[in-house]
């Protein structure tokens, strides 16, 4: 099977598939979406995944959808593509009507999702580490709702590419540290884990989640407040979490070392627990 795409009840080969100009997601980013993996063709959280798009749907208005029509389209290419570990983006957006700000009553939701394998993030990624830069949070405020305005992300995941880094993590003006431009982000000093709480400035990382109640089954102490750069740099270790990250060392920010600079002992244990729960399909 070709990499898939499904347009409003219709599956097709990718490049086949389009939308129409007027559609507001494209002229306004007026859209939300979300990424689901599969691991063993089992895609991951799907649930806390519909949840997190019908509270994302809610938050912008955006006319409902019924769930199970979302879902049977999810499972149906999941199991049409064939690929053991694929990756699919679901996106919503509010409709098509001639060019307007204001928005026009009555538009019919447009769904699209792309299924493709997952690009795997290189074992040597994992095994030593990545690097990241911090970049000044310029994205707009309600970073907890997953829309498709992703420029800032984009913007900032390029400029740590160009510094020759693996990505950006976000700073506020006031020096607090949000998340990754994909991921939320984790550190570890002496012993124990705080991560940015859930607040309108970060998303609600699914992973996030699964890896706080991991620590919780570990014994391990987690936080969730706010920390500064000076925490962040000062860390033993510091991780990213996402569905396409899973669990990422950061052993480099902004030329600095963090810890001892290699990989430390709970995110790799993390990361392995983690990869179980993947594995096995879900929490046990
Ligand atoms: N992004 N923070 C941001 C800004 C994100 O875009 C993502 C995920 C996360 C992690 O969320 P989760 O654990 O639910 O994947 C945190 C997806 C993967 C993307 O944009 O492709």
């Amino acid at each position: 099977m070709p990499d898939l795409a499904y347009v409003n009840g219709e599956i097709m080969p990718i490049e086949k598939a389009v939308v129409p100009i007027e559609d507001r997601g494209y002229q306004f980013g007026d859209g939300v979406y979300e990424f689901v993996a599969s691991y063993e063709g089992r895609p991951f959280m799907l649930e806390e995944h519909l949840d997190r798009l019908e509270r994302s749907m809610r938050e912008l208005a955006l006319d409902p959808v019924p769930r199970a029509d979302i879902k049977k389209a999810v499972l149906d290419l999941f199991t049409l593509s064939g690929y053991p570990r694929a990756g699919l983006y679901i996106q919503i957006a509010r409709g098509v009507a001639p060019r307007n700000h204001a928005i026009t009553p009555g538009m019919t939701p447009q769904i699209i999702m792309t299924i493709r394998p997952v690009q795997e993030m290189p074992a040597e990624k994992r095994e030593k580490g990545a690097t990241a830069i911090t970049v000044k949070d310029t994205r707009w405020g309600r970073c907890d709702i997953k829309t498709v305005q992703l420029l800032s992300n984009s913007l900032a995941k390029q400029k740590s590419l160009d510094a020759g880094c693996d990505d950006a993590i976000f700073v506020s003006g006031q020096g607090i540290v949000r998340e990754g431009t994909s991921s939320n982000l984790f550190i570890v000093s002496g012993g124990r884990l705080t991560t940015h709480p859930l607040t309108d400035n970060i998303l609600p990382g699914i992973t996030r989640m699964v890896v706080l109640n991991l620590c919780k089954a570990a014994d391990l102490v987690v936080e969730e407040s706010f920390f500064g750069i000076e925490a962040l740099l000062g860390a033993d270790e510091v991780f990213l979490t996402g569905t396409v990250t899973e669990l990422l060392p950061i052993v480099r920010i902004d030329d600095k070392s963090i810890g001892n600079g290699e990989v430390g002992p709970i995110t790799r244990r993390l990361y392995d627990l983690l990869r179980e729960q993947a594995m096995a399909g879900g929490p046990a």
